[in-house]
């Protein structure tokens, strides 16, 4: 038996009291729901800003009416120090997802950003070591390698941002040191790579590649490859994901720490988009065009690989799903979706 189900396990035996911020994104409704199956009682946070109330009645109609029960919801701002205690109250682990994703919203508009990604984040840190919860999650990103040449990316070592994104989301991990140094409120910053999986918002200019082309394909529209298509990335089904932060909350830290959440793989935007076809095509859809090649973008890393031995080691993290089964797993989804 993996930690992973032997935590499932006792979680459901005992079951906890957790807070999800986000929890109408796509992240945080997988969360959700995963936890509302092995019978936790949750409270979740969220202002809609780039959530869905479709991604929460999604929930919903997959888990039974007695775990619906046991969610409750706070239409609230992480901006608000006031929202951010009033979730906090009486909660064990706090799994904090809230923020504006997406490089070209920061490059676009850094002071939104900033506004939810660092003060937002800092609410939710003081009102969450004010009320003396178990464990406090954070999501952290990628994007903190910024310019380090080096693959795989180690947790150790980092360059400089690329986009006021990436700054955010550094700046996250400094307060949860300072934190853990100055008030012994000890963190799990978990450095995402690239999640994808159902409920993945694929409409707007920020949308994520996979979502975004996938939905591109099924419409027969154009699908766009910023640069020359090698560019590469560690793709992590949300699974994975919500694995890493369930064994992150439950895992008694003697400090602040990061963790690489991905697979160790790397796959192009070119095989990708190879992969991404041949999937539709297992489900009858075929798209017989090329992709279009234009400039690359801006404040994007080149190359990501995650070494996810540190969350393995001490975590007992086992990533369940590679990018093709993740795919496969996905696409009803968004064919439904799209459809
Ligand atoms: N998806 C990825 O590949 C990825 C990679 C690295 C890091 N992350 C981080 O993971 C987290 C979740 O990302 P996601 O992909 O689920 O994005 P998402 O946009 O689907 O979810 C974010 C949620 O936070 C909510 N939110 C935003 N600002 C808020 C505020 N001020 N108050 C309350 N709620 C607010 C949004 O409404 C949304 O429901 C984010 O912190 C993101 O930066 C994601």
């Amino acid at each position: 038996m993996t930690r992973y189900q032997q935590v499932l396990d006792e979680l459901k035996q005992q079951p906890k009291r957790w807070l999800i911020t986000g929890c109408a994104g796509f992240i945080g409704s997988n969360l959700l729901e995963v936890l509302l199956r092995h019978d936790q009682v949750v409270v979740g946070l969220d202002n809609f800003a780039t959530g869905f109330q479709r991604n929460l009645d999604q929930v919903q109609a997959l888990v039974t009416a007695e775990q619906w029960q046991r969610f409750r919801f706070i239409e609230g701002d992480i901006c608000s120090a006031d929202d951010c205690n009033r979730a906090c109250t009486d909660v064990d682990y706090v799994l904090h997802q809230a923020a504006l994703g997406s490089v070209p919203r920061s490059i676009e508009d850094p002071a939104r950003t900033n506004a939810a990604n660092i003060s937002g984040f800092l609410n939710v840190l003081i009102a969450a070591r004010d009320a003396k919860v178990s464990g406090f999650v954070y999501a952290a990103s990628s994007s903190t390698y910024g310019d380090h040449p080096a693959l795989p990316k180690v947790e150790a070592n980092i360059g400089k941002p690329l986009s006021p994104y990436a700054v955010t989301k550094y700046v996250n991990e400094l307060y949860a040191d300072v934190f853990s140094r100055t008030y012994q409120f000890h963190s799990a910053g978990l450095r995402y790579f690239n999640v994808f999986g159902p409920r993945q918002d694929p409409n707007g200019a920020y949308a994520a590649v996979i979502p975004k082309w996938t939905a591109a394909m099924i419409a027969g529209d154009d699908v766009a490859i910023n640069g020359d298509g090698e560019t590469s990335r560690d793709f992590c089904f949300i699974a994975n994901a919500v694995q890493a932060n369930i064994l992150a909350a439950v895992t008694p830290l003697e400090s602040s720490e990061v963790f690489n959440v991905a697979v160790g793989d790397r796959t192009t935007l070119n095989q990708l988009f190879s992969s991404i076809k041949q999937c539709l095509q297992q489900q009858g859809i075929s798209y017989p065009k090329a992709a279009v090649y234009r400039d690359f973008r801006a404040g994007d890393v080149r190359h990501s690989q995650a070494d996810i031995s540190k969350a393995q080691q001490q975590l007992g993290y086992q990533p369940e799903f590679r990018i093709g089964q993740g795919l496969e797993q996905a696409m009803p989804w968004y064919i439904e979706l799209n459809s």
